[in-house]
């Protein structure tokens, strides 16, 4: 008996109502090498080839209950490729039909010829090798591409960070400029031994409260981004990123409008995410505006819910540039971008529909080249 080229024994399950079938073909595959095991229904088959994976399924086409053709239908419904051999006492043609049309890949017929079965199962073993390789090529490709996702969402942040504290640098000096001054005022009353005036005392809370502000929105902003999530007030997280974007500078040069419901839009996601979200979007509108737009610079941030569909919305509008009809679809491609190096990494869109994605949600976008665009994003809506 020849043995087979693989690192383990190739398992066989032989399924057969008749005890005496079952042995026969027992003993013939330990013979050549095989681990065996045996089922004698079909709902057992169906049970021990989800239990053992085996390479091999060897079937009888007629049992009381489910018949061999059902069992290996179901298989075929659940995706398995597992290669199944019919083995059947019926020799007509429309039984064989039967059998491949549920998705059989042999059919021999009783009494098997053994060399025949055995030469059968062989290539089989080997095709169902070639299958789980493939399967693991393809979840190992998958988990790479994971990571790159992962990878990206991460590269989006650094870059936002690294704007967003340049941002709070530029603020920060103008509080270093009062604080200075103040300090000579204090230095001044110290030699002269006057009283600070009443001015100068309340610009020192000032100074005071703008380093607090300035320091918490570095240190939110500097939170690694996790996954977890938590149930936030879209109002609340939209309006908070707007105030960060204009402490940074970001808006000083445009008009930002906002329209929020009375009641709180309730989302389950990933605060940081969000964030990201918004910061991207409100970025890009800001960058089209100043890019030429008509007149002058308008933003308009709408959020919405709307309980009957189950979703929560939030709009940024411009007035900026606009898109190209063509170049609708590009601006979510990775590293598509309009701006000059340094400006833009054509990054954030992308990162903006996969979080999306991420998050059951999704974004639709409307442009009008010229004239300007809306950003749309939508996310289920939380109880
Ligand atoms: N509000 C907008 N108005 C006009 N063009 C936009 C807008 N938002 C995005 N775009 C276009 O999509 C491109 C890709 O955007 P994005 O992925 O955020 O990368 P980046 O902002 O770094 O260029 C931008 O360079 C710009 O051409
Ligand atoms: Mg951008």
């Amino acid at each position: 008996m020849h043995v087979l080229p693989l690192a383990r024994q190739a398992r066989v399950l032989v399924v057969d109502d008749d005890p005496v079938n079952r042995v026969v073909l027992e003993a013939l595959l330990v013979e050549a090498q095989y681990t065996v095991f045996q089922a004698e229904d079909g709902p057992q088959a169906l049970a021990e080839i989800d239990r053992l994976d085996p390479d091999v399924v060897l079937l009888d086409l007629t049992m009381p209950g489910m018949s061999g053709v059902e069992v290996c239908r179901r298989l075929r419904e659940n995706g398995s490729q597992i290669p199944v051999v019919f083995v059947t006492g019926r020799v007509d043609r429309e039984a064989r039909i039967l059998c491949k049309a549920a998705g059989g890949d042999e059919v021999l017929t009783k009494p098997v010829d053994e060399l025949e079965l055995l030469a059968r199962m062989k290539n089989l073993v080997l095709v169902r090798e070639g299958q789980r390789l493939r399967e693991q090529h393809r979840q190992r490709v998958e988990a790479e591409l994971e990571r790159a996702r992962e990878e990206l969402v991460r590269v989006d942040r650094m870059a936002t960070l690294g704007k967003l504290a340049a941002g709070v640098g530029h603020e920060l000096n103008n509080v270093a400029a009062v604080y200075l001054s103040l300090l000579t005022a204090v230095k001044e009353c110290h030699r002269t031994g006057e009283r600070l005036r009443e001015d100068d005392l309340q610009a020192l809370d000032w100074v005071g409260a703008h380093l607090t502000c300035h320091a918490r929105q570095l240190l939110s902003a500097g939170r690694p981004a996790g996954t977890e999530k938590a149930v936030v007030d879209l109002r609340e997280t939209t309006q908070a990123m707007l105030a960060l974007l204009n402490t940074v500078g970001k808006t000083r040069r445009v008009e930002v409008h906002t329209s929020f419901p009375e009641v709180p839009v309730r989302v389950a996601v990933n605060r940081m995410r969000l964030e990201q979200i918004l910061v991207n979007l409100v970025g890009n509108a800001v960058d089209a505006v100043e890019d030429g737009g008509r007149g002058s610079g308008q933003i308009t941030v709408r959020v919405g819910g709307d309980p009957a569909a189950g979703t929560a919305s939030c709009c940024v509008e411009d007035n900026g540039c606009g898109i190209p009809t063509s170049a609708l679809q590009a601006v979510l491609e990775p590293f598509y971008t309009t701006k000059p190096a340094g400006r833009g990494t054509g990054l954030g869109l992308t990162v903006v529909r996969q979080l999306l994605q991420e998050a059951g949600g999704r974004l639709d976008i409307q442009s009008v080249h010229g004239e300007g665009s809306s950003f749309t994003f939508t996310l289920p809506l939380s109880s």
